[in-house]
């Protein structure tokens, strides 16, 4: 588009770029900036057009850009140009993730770099490596609480230890994927400490009040993050006898974005750990970018245009680098960080999907896909170029946030029914196999939350130690069927730490005063390496999840069907136990694969005439590709087993 306002301020911040930018060959980055330099300029203004200072503001944004791509490299930007021509790319059912915490899967970054082999072992190759940056040693929300946004903590390494993993990575096609904390920092940053020390400049970055009046006008409409160890959302500074605004912990300082000079340091933040070879960025906690008075202070308008900022300004620097949404909110506000109004991608490329999460969950509780399936169903379509990532577990709690609507529809009681979950999972439900924690109950919102790991939540941590076989085959069966359900839905599975290796939850957390008010760290274990060993011993349990994990990913990445293109199809079985539905292949629409999974304890069925009904063609006999073996039929009903999971296609 164009468009002669932001056309003649261009051409004057071009003029009044510092010396030595100019002086740079900036070809490529002046094609992307003048293609999306309404969109930046758009944004910008809409956010900042008010101040008197917005021109100033302006070349500032643009400088960080330049300065940004000045320091690109010839191989990224190489790897830019070929991400560009394939843009695509990333909704392959190539990729398969996996999130770790450095400590928790090797000794620091080098060491990790060191065992990518136990990646390639796998099929893994998109590694979420969680917070590696300063923080302070105890009060760091397991690194969510950033002193230094361009340091690698000492403990794991440092910056030449991350260049090396990631060059490692890429020469293995691995992709690198590292947090980028945008919503707070910690109170050691030298911004708050700037703050502390009385630097107005400083202070306009966070969120302080000299009295209660803002403060609680925001609390009458603010939820809590962590009411049990965290209540409230401002925290008394007592050297700055000021509020500060704290969402999260009273550690974690709020910034503040209504500040154009916040934005255009973690732009320049992005582009930095861009520049050092990451290829997506998880933006943490975006729902709460943006605040405002009389709202939840989530999933605010403004957070999606700061969103969109940052989107077109990378793009115009560091184009093959992507962005995860983590925002672990409603479906219908997941959505928009795609980007709304908009037919391709235009924030983040990438979501969280909570959702189908949490629903996978409730179908293992309930022994019933009822919500599942209507979950799913009531989940809006994606955006061309955006696609889920899809995971079962992760370093956070479990929080059962779907619509009301839906568990409505399909006949419970929300916030009784929020209840039995959370009994279920830690254990208090009469025949529960799960061994979770409950997280941060809420008594007065009825929300509910859950701690514990996959294995443990699936049950296998019980029937270990009550040394029960059949309880250990249910439990490893559970784990896989989920699996192939994030394997095949569409979109990037993300394992997580241990799970591959059914590592139980890790209890040593209580002995430690810095995390024993947490109980997610539960699940957040270290792999003892010798123990993992047993993966290649078999008929051990970590052999049998193992070769069944990296059958199942080897066997995703052979599917074209499982790419992510809006190519799914929720079918109706007639039977509520089971999740079913089909995925093809755009290019050739005959190739399909049913995916059906059983949630009941029992065997259950699947009328053949449902699939035919829906004018599907199984006439030729079935293979399901997992297992490589025609489904069990018994005239017109497919059979499945206790937690079986087929992948059915015609030969
Ligand atoms: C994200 C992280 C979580 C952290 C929070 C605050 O949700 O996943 O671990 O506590 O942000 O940074
Ligand atoms: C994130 C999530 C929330 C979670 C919290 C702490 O902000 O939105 O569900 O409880 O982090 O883990």
């Amino acid at each position: 588009m164009y468009e002669q306002v932001s056309h003649s301020l261009l051409n004057a911040i071009l003029d009044d770029l510092k010396p030595e930018i100019r002086r740079q060959d900036l070809r490529h980055f002046y094609t992307r900036l003048g293609a999306n330099f309404y969109a930046i300029y758009s944004l910008f203004f809409r956010l900042y057009g008010h101040r008197p200072d917005f021109k100033r503001q302006m070349l500032g944004l643009v400088e960080t850009m330049a300065e940004g791509y000045i320091n690109r490299s010839p191989e990224l930007e190489a790897l830019d140009i070929a991400r560009e021509k394939d843009h695509n790319w990333f909704l392959s059912q190539q990729w398969v993730g996996m999130a770790l915490y450095t400590n928790g899967f090797a000794r620091n970054l080098r060491d990790l770099a060191d065992k990518t082999e136990y990646f390639q072992e796998l099929g893994v190759n998109m590694i979420h490596v969680m917070p590696i940056l300063k923080c302070p040693i105890g009060k760091s929300d397991g690194g969510y609480a950033v002193s230094d946004f361009r340091q690698i903590d000492d403990r794991v390494g440092d910056l030449a230890d991350l260049q090396y993993l990631a060059s490692e990575l890429r020469q293995r096609q691995i992709l690198l994927v590292l947090d980028i904390v945008m919503n707070h920092t910690s109170d050691e940053h030298s911004w708050a400490q700037k703050a502390i020390a009385g630097d107005p400049v400083y202070q306009d970055y966070y969120y302080m009040y000299e009295s209660r009046d803002i403060p609680d006008l925001f609390e009458r409409s603010m939820p809590e993050v962590f009411p049990e160890s965290s209540p409230g959302n401002f925290t008394w500074n007592e050297q700055t006898q000021r509020w500060v605004m704290t969402v999260f912990h009273d550690y974690q300082w709020d910034l503040n974005y209504s500040n154009p000079e916040v934005f255009i340091e973690m732009l320049g933040v992005v582009l930095f750990w861009a520049n050092n070879g990451v290829d997506i960025m998880r933006l943490d906690a975006v729902a709460f970018l943006w605040k405002e008075i009389g709202t939840d202070c989530q999933n605010e308008r403004n957070a999606h245009l700061l969103l969109q900022l940052m989107k077109d300004c990378c793009q115009a620097t560091a184009p093959g680098v992507l962005f995860i949404a983590e925002a672990i909110v409603a479906p219908v506000e997941v959505i928009k960080y795609f980007g709304e109004d908009a037919i391709s991608a235009k924030e983040c490329e990438i979501a969280y999907n909570a959702t189908f999460m949490a629903l996978l969950w409730d179908a293992v509780a309930t022994q019933n896909a009822r919500l599942l399936t209507r979950g799913l169903r009531s989940l809006p379509n994606k955006l061309d170029r955006a696609t889920w990532l899809n995971y079962l577990r992760c370093h956070d709690d479990i929080g059962f946030g779907f619509d009301d609507q839906d568990v409505l529809a399909v006949g419970y009681q929300p916030r009784s029914h929020r209840r039995f979950l959370t009994d279920f999972f830690c254990g208090e439900f009469e025949g529960s196999p799960s061994r979770g924690l409950p997280f941060m109950r809420n008594e007065v919102t009825g929300d509910a939350r859950i701690c514990g790991s996959l294995a443990s939540l699936a049950g296998l941590e019980k029937a270990m130690q009550e040394e029960n076989p059949v309880a250990i085959n249910i439990a490893i069966s559970r784990i896989l069927m989920l699996h192939s359900l994030i394997f095949s839905f569409g979109g990037i599975p993300l394992l997580y730490n241990g799970d591959a290796l059914g590592l139980l939850n890790d209890y040593s957390y209580q002995q430690d005063p810095a995390k024993v008010s947490d109980n997610r760290w539960v699940h957040r274990p270290s792999i003892d390496w010798q123990h993992a060993e047993r993966r290649h011993q078999s008929g051990t349990v970590e052999n049998r999840l193992f070769t069944a994990l990296r059958r199942m990913i080897a066997i995703r990445k052979s599917l074209d069907a499982f790419a992510d293109f809006n190519n799914r199809e929720l079918l109706d079985t007639g039977n509520e136990h089971l999740l079913c539905f089909l995925r093809s292949y755009q290019q050739r629409p005959s190739e399909q694969v049913l995916v059906v999974a059983n949630f009941h304890s029992t065997p259950q069925a699947l009328p053949v005439d449902v699939l035919r009904r829906r004018g599907l063609d199984f006439t030729a006999p079935l293979i399901d590709v997992f297992t490589g073996r025609r489904p069990h039929q018994i005239e017109e009903n497919i059979l499945l087993q206790s937690y079986q999971f087929y992948w059915l296609k015609q030969v």
